[in-house]
């Protein structure tokens, strides 16, 4: 080590509480931090994307164990030296780190932040929760905020919304998602890519009812997936793999996928069926370009649009869709073990924004829709004011909206962890092919 070099450990440590601090103060998501140059060396990026996400992970129970410990609270302007009090934590708990390197490396970096004098305070806290664990552990189970590691709001919304499976779900959410795959059935079936998999050496499993969904037994990077860059496969939560099969395509349709960045459940409904015209609007231009460039990789081509799909007037030629799958923007409650970054990001007042775009939505695309088409709406969250009641509300304001086949239930719902997947939510309703004529009363 050079005479100024920091100790090992110690600069990740400190870039970690540097990106977990931003992303509070600045609510940029921990996906969009992880990406700059957070100056650390390659081999230690994935140790900083594991003391990030935990940080996210487990950030309510972190925040209050800190608050016990600390026995006078930091300034406001301590941003980054509470975020490594949470990382010291966090590694005491969640990772596999021999504690005392834990303990050393989170002090070091204490001066890299330029806290001046805080070493000497992380050391204290550390090692007096090493000594009370078992004891705040104990008072914890009284704080729903630290037992479930979730904010107030959220675990009381759930609560509402799943008397029987709020607990379920809030651990799910706690739990690292497993990565699923999307075969791509045209260029192999199912069977024969697990096989391709197998000569790999990667480990894998078939989904049972969802025909193109594959499951690994450990994550992968992209690049050492067989034939990842030929368009082979995708990786698509098996969840989100349902929206392409429930708009039950026929060859020669025009297809509005609305909200369509960055483009999964594009590149699917084209991989499902030729000859469809297939137009993908999202109103967020540079997430369309992650649109093109997975179509390129699949080799499949579709009509890309920047546009507001509230406002069709701005875009639409007037010709109807056969089809339109609108994957909704949501409070994403269903996605948190993938991104739990939303626990500290979100909003109570984020959940009703959300709910007036998806009414806008709605009311804006159903006028699109053909007589006998079929409209599919989307989302990846498990809040019913934005599933159920959110649709029910659009079928009790707009006439004609009746359910797909009759008989048949126009919903399907998945809790977060259900068969592996994400939480999720899809409704489909078909439009008839004659409005019903409001009744003329007589003439006396
Ligand atoms: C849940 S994501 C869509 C995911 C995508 N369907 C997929 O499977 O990869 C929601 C998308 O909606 C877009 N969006 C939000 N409001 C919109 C609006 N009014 N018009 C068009 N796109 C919108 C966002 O930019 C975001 O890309």
């Amino acid at each position: 080590m050079s005479r100024n070099a920091a100790p090992a450990g110690a600069e990740v440590r400190a870039a970690a509480a540097r990106l977990v601090a931003r992303v509070l103060l600045t609510h940029v998501s921990a996906d969009d931090v992880l990406e700059g140059d957070a100056g650390v060396a390659p081999r230690d990026r994935s140790l900083l994307a594991a003391l990030v996400f935990g940080a996210m992970r487990w950030h309510h129970r972190l925040e209050w164990q800190s608050t016990q410990l600390l026995t006078k609270p930091l300034k406001p302007d301590q941003a980054e030296l509470a975020a490594l009090l949470r990382i010291g934590l966090l590694q005491l708990q969640e990772l596999r780190i021999p504690p005392h390197a834990a303990v050393s490396a989170t002090v070091d970096a204490a001066p890299l932040l330029g806290a001046r004098g805080a070493a000497g305070l992380v050391n204290a806290v550390l090692r007096r929760f090493q000594r009370e664990r078992a004891e705040l552990e104990r008072k914890a189970q009284a704080v729903p905020e630290a037992r479930f590691s979730h904010p107030l709001w959220l675990i009381d919304a759930l609560r509402a919304d799943w008397p029987d499976d709020w607990q379920r779900i809030l651990d799910a959410n706690n739990a690292p998602a497993p990565m699923w795959l999307r075969v791509n059935l045209r260029r192999a079936t199912r069977a024969a890519y697990l096989e391709t998999l197998e000569a790999a050496g990667i480990e894998a499993h078939a989904a049972d009812d969802v025909a193109t969904a594959v499951r690994l037994a450990a994550p992968q990077p992209v690049e050492s997936l067989p034939g990842f860059a030929a368009g082979a496969v995708s990786v698509q939560d098996v969840s989100a793999q349902r929206a392409a099969p429930l708009l039950d395509l026929k060859p020669g349709q025009r297809v509005l996928d609305a909200c369509a960045a960055p483009g999964g459940k594009t590149g699917h409904i084209l991989e499902c069926c030729d000859s469809l015209d297939v137009w993908a609007v999202d109103r967020d231009g540079a997430r369309l370009t992650r649109v093109a460039d997975n179509l390129r990789r699949l080799e499949l081509t579709a009509k890309l649009v920047t546009g507001d799909a509230a406002e069709p007037r701005q875009w639409w030629d007037g010709r109807p869709f056969d089809r339109i799958l609108l994957d909704a923007p949501c409070s994403a409650v269903g996605v948190i073990r993938r991104h739990p970054d939303i626990k500290v990001l979100r909003r109570p007042q984020d959940v009703e924004r959300a709910q007036a775009f998806q009414a806008d939505l709605l009311r804006a695309l159903w006028p699109l829709v053909a007589p006998g088409g079929l409209f599919v709406y989307a989302t990846c969250t498990v809040l019913r004011r934005e599933n159920d009641q959110r649709i029910e509300a659009f079928r009790g304001a707009e006439p004609g909206v009746e359910p797909a086949s009759p008989g048949v239930a126009g919903s399907w719902r998945n809790l977060p962890g259900e068969a592996e997947g994400d939480g999720f939510y899809y409704a489909w309703v078909r439009k008839p092919h004659a409005l019903p004529t409001a009744s003329v009363p007589r003439e006396p």
